[in-house]
């Protein structure tokens, strides 16, 4: 792993390596190493051989989103690049590097509009998925989601997917894959590293190609967006790096597959919510909300110390790993009242900017300059529009291993949501429970 940050950390106590402690215990690692510091809301790491510090709490969050005190060139261990974000990816950049190339992403993601025509491609494909679900003994859930999304996003991003369905899933099968191995090792990792080589291999032709047809009148589609891209040194992007960038808009939104899931399971736990979903859009966004919160997805986010500095009283020396807590935030009661109760009410009547730093599922801070994922506000929206479907869907949900286990990362329901004796919704709002 390389770092622009050559100087050597000074954290005084001795701190064991926790490399294979993350790998074993997932996302009880931080919060179990909070817990044996007494709660402290800065506590010494150590990963990958390098020492840092993790930060917990509000107050954390407006410190780590600050690039005087962290910074993210040389921060992602090579083996997340090379699965989950690519190299040279707009996650491991800084300062004017950093804001040219997120541009890019808040163009397409924060456009009302380019919101509302993937969602609406999004409810299209779950029409078309939904009306062949009936032909099936069983589907898994997860799958399904996946392999919408992966035909709904292409679409949207004027990226041509085979119209062979056998095709087209072995597509959503490796964006999927990208997600799920980056933080494993062996087979789930290797499948990752295989994965990306594949789509980078299929895009980066497309960015060329798309450039060399010439500049498009009227909104360009998100392929042309990336192709025409300049960065801040006013240089396109490299055909890779366009390849890379592209993922970057494709897998993540694949990956809302994952809410989706954890969306079917709080169905199923909690029935009850399947009529709040027909009230309309206030409870949906409520619920999407509640989902993100409650359920476990990214455990923290992490980058290096730009400078010297201290938080509290924890020293942070330049080039230090910096950690944010993610899962253990979302369940601190000081926060979150009962944090282990699935209640959407929480959300409703907040405003948007209510909830800014305190619900970080997708990271803090300011989107447009910082590192935040721009892509929160696509997320909300499919959650949004496809979770009352799933509310009113008939089906049965047979035996399965709906467990969540958290030692692995990502994790979500072990079967992925098996639905059975799918049968049409005849298109009222008329909940249905365990039918
Ligand atoms: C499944 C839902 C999603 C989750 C859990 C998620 C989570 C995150 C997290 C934790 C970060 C890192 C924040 C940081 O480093 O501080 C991030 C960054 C990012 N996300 Fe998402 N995201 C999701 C959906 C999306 C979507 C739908 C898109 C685009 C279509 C997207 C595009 C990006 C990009 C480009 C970045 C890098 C931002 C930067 O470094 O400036 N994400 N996301």
């Amino acid at each position: 792993m390389t770092t622009t940050h050559e100087t050597t950390p000074r954290t005084q106590t001795p701190v064991f390596d926790s490399t294979a402690a993350l790998l074993v215990k997932g996302y009880g690692w931080l919060p179990d190493l909070r817990r044996r510091a007494g709660g402290a809301p800065a506590v010494p790491v150590r990963l990958a051989g390098r020492r840092g510090v993790a930060l917990h709490g509000s107050a954390a969050v407006e410190f780590f989103y600050d690039e005087r005190h962290v910074r993210r060139e040389g921060a992602l261990p090579g083996p997340v690049l090379d699965t989950l974000f690519g190299q040279g990816a707009v996650h491991t950049l800084d300062g004017e590097r950093h804001s040219a190339r997120k541009a890019l992403f808040t163009a397409v993601l924060k456009d009302e509009q380019r919101i509302a025509a993937l969602v609406e491609r999004a409810e299209e494909e779950w029409d078309r998925a939904e009306a062949r679900w009936p032909e099936h003994e069983q589907v898994v859930f997860f799958d399904e989601a996946a392999r919408i999304l992966t035909r709904a996003v292409h679409g949207w991003a004027g990226v041509p997917l085979p119209d062979d369905d056998a095709e087209a899933a072995g597509t959503a099968r490796d964006l999927v894959a990208m997600v799920d191995g980056f933080a494993a090792v062996g087979p789930r990792h290797l499948r990752a590293r295989w994965a990306r080589k594949r789509q980078e291999e299929r895009l980066a032709p497309l960015v060329e190609e798309v450039r060399y047809a010439g500049a498009p009148s009227g909104q360009s589609t998100v392929v042309q967006a990336v192709a025409a891209h300049r960065d801040a040194d006013g240089e396109q992007l490299d055909p890779h790096t366009g390849a890379v960038e592209l993922l970057n808009l494709l897998r993540p939104t694949v990956a809302v597959a994952w809410f989706l899931t954890f969306a079917a399971h709080a169905l199923h736990r909690w029935p009850e919510h399947r009529a709040r979903l027909a009230e309309g859009a206030e409870y949906a966004l409520a619920f999407a909300q509640e989902v993100r919160r409650f359920y476990p997805f990214a455990p923290f986010v992490g980058g290096l110390a730009a400078t010297d500095t201290r938080w509290e009283d924890v020293p942070v020396p330049r080039g230090s790993v910096v950690l944010l807590d993610v899962y253990g935030h979302h369940h601190d009661p000081e926060l979150w009242p009962e944090p282990y109760v699935f209640e959407p009410g929480r959300f409703t009547g907040r405003g948007a900017t209510a909830v800014h730093d305190d619900l970080i599922p997708q990271g803090g801070g300011d989107p447009e300059t910082g590192h935040r994922c721009p892509g929160e506000d696509v997320t909300v929206a499919l959650l949004a529009a496809l979770a009352p479907r799933l509310a009113r869907l008939p089906h049965d949900v047979p035996d399965q291993d709906l467990s969540i286990p958290l030692h692995r990362i990502p994790t979500r329901p072990h079967s992925g949501y098996v639905m059975a004796r799918v049968r049409p919704d005849r298109g009222g709002r008329r909940p249905e429970g365990r039918t």
